[in-house]
């Protein structure tokens, strides 16, 4: 068998390497990851306010799965998109605020927890709606 028939099909079959490398894929990647950092945060903060002894590794762990994901899923579809250097400024703005969100444990111990919910629900927001709406 060969000939063109037989190339056309091949280009249909969808290898696994087409769906991972796929900025769907990715896209649910970037998701998981948010999932995993908003989870950690919530349970470091509920931790300081209701928790005692030392704050469980399984939330260091998440938080650092979470942010992992975000960054490589966060490139991955960058490069589906045909995104390159120089940066547009919504993905500078993602970068920056994915560097407030690693600080976020350390730097948070700063002021009230009661304030550390909303400024990671904001922060973690901000981030989902500049991805979405790509506003400069
Ligand atoms: C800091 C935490 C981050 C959060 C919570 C976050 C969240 C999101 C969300 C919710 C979306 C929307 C997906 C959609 O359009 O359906 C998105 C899209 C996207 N994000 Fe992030 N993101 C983060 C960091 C990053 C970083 C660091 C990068 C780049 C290195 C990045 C690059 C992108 C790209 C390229 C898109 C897809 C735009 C598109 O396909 O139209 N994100 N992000």
């Amino acid at each position: 068998m060969s000939g063109p028939h037989v190339v056309q099909k091949r280009h249909r079959i969808a290898y696994p390497t087409q769906i991972i490398m796929s900025h769907t894929f990715y896209l649910v990647l970037h998701i998981v990851g948010l999932v995993l950092l908003t989870s950690s945060l919530a349970g470091m903060l509920m931790h300081r306010q209701t928790g005692t002894g030392e704050r469980p590794r399984m939330l260091a762990i998440l938080h650092g799965v979470g942010l992992f994901l975000l960054l490589l899923a966060g490139f991955g579809m960058l490069a589906r998109l045909g995104i390159m250097w120089p940066w547009p400024g919504w993905v500078t703005f993602k970068v920056v605020l994915f560097l407030i969100l690693g600080g976020f444990p350390a730097f948070s111990k700063k002021f009230n927890a009661g304030i550390g919910w909303w400024v990671a629900i904001f922060l973690i927001l901000l981030a989902a709606w500049t991805g979405i709406t790509k506003p400069f």
